[in-house]
């Protein structure tokens, strides 16, 4: 299928957001499984439902809630998207690039993405925090496939610094004075909604994938095409397939994510003040 989106598609949904708040947001976030509940010490918070939002898209899956929570946090303005899209869900990757252009029509100059994710490099836990440092996607199309729009960015652009440098050293910073020992690494990119085969995780580790994970890759290309700083932090919430003899849970995954949540909270509400 062929989307020809235009500038004035993205802006409708951002006019939407804008009519209902008299402030600027600066940072987004966008919160994997089970991290969700940060949105919830969002102060002043004015909440919409995605399915209000003009050419916005809405969510499937049950544990992610489909709302655009906007407030302050750490004495920041956010926007927080509590539920993000995934390309397993059906969507097309060139629909993938709504909410992060529509946070940009906002004024947003800063992504926080997280996730969940299973390490591939061994040396990682289940609990452990890691700084997303680049990423590897090999699948399916890029999210800006299709007609360039001048107005987010360029056709051609470079993704040598997506993850930006100034925030991986602040989170190291902050974690470091918490006490927290974050992990640094590749974030591997796979469709889903299958976890990956033992075979797949043994071609992704020789690949130098460190995590492997659903989402995240297209918001951050997104964010590099019009020019936005990424932070982005997966909770390690299993061993991937093979590494250990037992299959991969979806229980696991959010039982991890569940009792990890509190800690990476703490890290997320530091860093952001920090910012
Ligand atoms: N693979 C893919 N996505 C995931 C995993 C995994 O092992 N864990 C959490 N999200």
């Amino acid at each position: 299928m062929e989307y020809n989106y235009d500038f004035k598609y993205f802006k409708e949904s951002a006019d939407y957001i804008l009519d209902k708040i008299d402030f600027k947001p600066e940072i987004a976030l966008i919160l994997g499984s089970c991290l969700g509940t940060l949105s919830e010490e969002i102060e002043n918070p004015v909440v919409i439902d995605y399915k209000d939002i003009p050419n916005f898209l809405t969510t499937t899956v049950e544990s992610h809630a489909g709302k655009l929570i906007l407030g302050e946090l750490s004495g920041k303005k956010v926007v927080c998207m509590s539920g993000r899209f995934h390309y397993y869900e059906g969507y097309d990757f060139e629909q993938l690039v709504a909410p992060i252009r529509v946070f940009h029509l906002l004024g947003v100059e800063t992504v926080i993405l997280t996730n969940a994710a299973g390490a591939v490099n061994t040396s990682y836990e289940p609990g452990d925090i890691m700084i997303i440092e680049d990423h590897i996607k090999l699948t399916g199309a890029s999210p800006v496939r299709g007609k360039n729009i001048e107005e987010f960015g360029p056709r051609f652009f470079d993704m040598t610094n997506t993850y930006t440098e100034e925030y991986r050293k602040l989170a190291k910073q902050v974690s470091d004075r918490l006490g927290m020992n974050l992990k640094e690494g590749v974030y591997f990119y796979c469709t889903g909604p299958q976890f990956e085969s033992p075979a797949e995780i043994r071609a992704i580790r020789v690949l130098g994938g460190d995590a492997v994970g659903m989402s995240t890759v297209t918001e951050a290309i997104t964010a590099a095409h019009c020019g936005m700083k990424v932070l982005g932090l997966s909770l390690i919430s299993n061993m991937a397939a093979g590494v250990l003899n037992q299959p991969v849970t979806t229980e696991e995954v959010d039982e991890v994510a569940q009792s990890s949540a509190l800690n990476f909270k703490v890290l997320l509400r530091e860093i952001i003040k920090e910012m």
